[in-house]
């Protein structure tokens, strides 16, 4: 330890002091000792908390650069001594009454940006805006004349500018433009001031704004178990004009949607607790957008939400406790609009916010926001679309007929359950090969820093390398260094080991190369909890693909969706068997697909009749009950046989 190094000196209790969380150099004022994730939650550092902070995960672990108070026993259980020593704790279980300051490691910061898709995702398609931008040019005769300032400017609209029917007979039809009391008030003074020339903002036949330039620019978001992402995007050119994301803070209520509707369930409070957290990161991802455009709050004027069911109740409030359990039924499915002011999210406040449809309980409007992405609803062929994430989505289907399913992924892709698993961020093995003798090659996020853990696509990696070396059988057992063939794969053999619990272990980043000096290794349950994983979701594809009496190569292409589907290579997908040998041509990696899909409902009105027209016609195959799950489940659980060591 240097000078520098963290102390063990704890001041007197209820002394107010500060702490200060970096790399983002915030403080908080602490007036006594209190845990240290409640603490960091004051200062909305999110510290992810995936089962709930029992101390037995090792996921919370920051590192105390100045302050540290002494280890706990969960600590002594979990860390090693040179992490304690280099100031490492686990967040959950630290109770300080010191100054101190913090880091936060990468595989807790603020995720990178989710695309929203390409520059050009509109071009050469028609298409009918959400809100239109109408300029609009009143003659002084009809300011003065017998019409209303509201009907003098519907019928200087063009008339599809509000789909109304405007006629010369002012007490005809509902379709006219109509207009909140917060427009009318403003309205004949803003006309008179802008002398009768300007534009009109208008969603439906709603007047959402009049100006001399009206807002133009709309919130797109895919709210995920994990992630929030958003994008600030141009509402005439449709184009992105920011993007950012950030951990969904309701991780420290738990990993997956099932801990957090039991949160809701159980904890006095629980549900107003999740709601706030996801209201809260929806509204900081808001203003720094805009921040970011340089545009005022006043100049957005749309939202769009997609996202699973649980986290589409949280966002409105709804009680999602149905959710929960058999027969998972919750408290809305349809499409949904709502004002800012019911979401309290800073923007204009006439702006509309439209909230995709849910399908089922576990198919969410995430998935149909992925599937409209795809343009399922318009292939000629069927097609196949994977969601994975959280939990996985699978979506079956073209033009004529579509089948929706889920699956209890479970978080493996996104490092959860998995022993040194962790986001795709910075210090985060990515890329797994295995070379000749067994060498094994490892590529870490961010190029020349230390591993700290793994991600979704290295965990991919990982296995077919085991596979293709022999430290793992296609059942999925782990050798231990005993029964391995160490004379054909003399560099493997080293990196097996068991370890004093009796786990079964292979060391993929050595302790020197590692952030604490903690080699990033992948034990026998790792291999299980994704063998679970990819068993679940190739079973739902498979029963999918029965259901509607097709064979692989009928498909016309396989898309998989999810925040990690960039970082997959197609070789590794079908080395661990996720989805079955076929042409690697029909694969496609959507990427963050869900997003895509709510920035085109943002712009385009047909894209959300489309979006409402998949979930109206999906049937959900229900798998927990189906009579050949149990079987399929079995089979699809076993790898394939591996192929040849990859040189891509
Ligand atoms: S050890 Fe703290 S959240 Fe698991």
């Amino acid at each position: 330890m240097s000078s520098s190094a963290p102390s063990s000196d704890v001041p007197p209790p209820n002394a107010p002091f500060t702490l200060t969380f970096l790399p983002d150099n915030r403080s908080v004022e602490c007036a006594e000792a209190a845990l240290l994730t409640d603490l960091a939650a004051a200062g909305e550092i999110n510290i992810d908390q995936p089962y709930g902070g029992h101390g037995r995960c090792a996921k919370c672990r920051v590192r105390f650069i100045e302050g540290a108070p002494p280890p706990t026993p969960e600590d002594q259980r979990q860390l090693s001594p040179s992490m304690l020593t280099e100031g490492w704790r686990l967040a959950c279980q630290c109770r300080i009454a010191a100054p101190a300051v913090i880091e936060i490691p990468p595989s807790e910061r603020a995720p990178d940006a989710k695309s929203f898709g390409p520059p050009d995702l509109f071009a050469g398609q028609a298409v009918e805006p959400v809100v239109r931008i109408v300029p609009f040019s009143l003659t002084p005769s009809s300011l003065q004349s017998q019409y209303s300032a509201l009907d003098a400017l519907d019928k200087a609209l063009p008339s599809d500018s509000c789909n109304a029917l405007i006629t010369n007979d002012l007490d005809v039809n509902s379709e006219r433009l109509s207009a909140s009391v917060a427009v009318l008030e403003s309205l004949s003074p803003t006309l008179e001031k802008l002398k009768g020339q300007g534009e009109a903002a208008v969603m439906g036949n709603r007047l959402l704004a009049v100006a001399a330039r009206v807002p133009r620019y709309g919130l797109a978001y895919d709210i995920g178990t994990t992630t929030v992402a958003g994008a600030l995007v141009d509402l005439v050119s449709g184009k992105v004009r920011a993007a950012l994301s950030k951990l969904n803070p309701q991780v420290r209520f738990g990993a997956d949607v099932i801990a957090r509707i039991h949160h809701a369930m159980k904890k006095p409070g629980g549900g107003a607790q999740l709601r706030q957290a996801v209201c809260r990161v929806v509204c900081e991802l808001a203003e720094r957008l805009r921040t970011q455009a340089g545009i005022g709050t006043r100049e957005i004027i749309a939202a769009t939400f997609c996202g699973n069911s649980a986290m589409t109740h949280f966002l409105v409030g709804a009680d999602a406790t149905g959710l929960g359990a058999s027969p998972y039924v919750g408290t809305f499915t349809r499409e949904l609009e709502c004002s800012a002011a019911e979401l309290q999210l800073p923007i204009h406040p006439e702006a509309g916010l439209w909230i995709f449809p849910q399908l089922r309980s576990h198919v969410g409007g995430d998935a149909m926001a992925a599937a409209l992405a795809a343009g399922m609803d318009r292939a000629a062929r069927p097609v196949m679309l994977i969601d994975l994430g959280t939990n996985a989505e699978i979506v079956l289907g073209c033009r004529d007929w579509m089948l929706a399913t889920s699956t209890a992924a479970g978080p493996a892709f996104e490092g959860h359950n998995i022993s040194h698993g962790m986001r795709a961020a910075v210090g985060a093995v990515d890329r797994v090969s295995a070379g000749p003798g067994g060498k094994l090659l490892t590529r870490v996020i961010g190029g020349n820093v230390k591993a700290h853990g793994i991600c979704g696509s290295g965990l991919i990696d990982a296995v077919v390398a085991l596979l293709q070396t022999g430290v793992i059988e296609t059942n999925g057992r782990m050798l231990p260094p005993t029964e391995y063939a160490a004379d054909r794969w003399p560099r493997m053999a080293p990196r097996l080991s068991v370890t004093p619990e009796g786990r079964r272990m292979v060391e993929l980043v050595a302790a020197e190369r590692s952030e604490g000096g903690r080699a990033v290794t992948l034990n026998d349950l790792d291999i299980r909890a994704l063998q679970l994983v990819k068993g679940s979701t190739r079973a739902g594809m498979e029963l999918l693909l029965r259901e509607a009496g097709l064979s692989v190569a009928e498909l016309d292409g396989i898309y998989l969706a999810g925040a990690f589907g960039n970082f997959l290579r197609k070789t590794s997908v079908l080395g661990i068997g996720l989805i079955p040998r076929m042409d690697l041509e029909k694969v496609h990696f959507l990427g963050n697909a869900a997003g895509i899909g709510a920035r085109m409902a943002l712009v385009d009105q047909a894209a959300r009749r489309r979006a409402v027209d998949i979930a109206g016609r999906c049937r959900y195959i229900e798998l927990a009950t189906h009579p050949d799950y149990t079987d399929t489940f079995a089979e699809a659980m076993a790898f394939p046989e591996p192929g040849d060591l990859d040189t891509d």
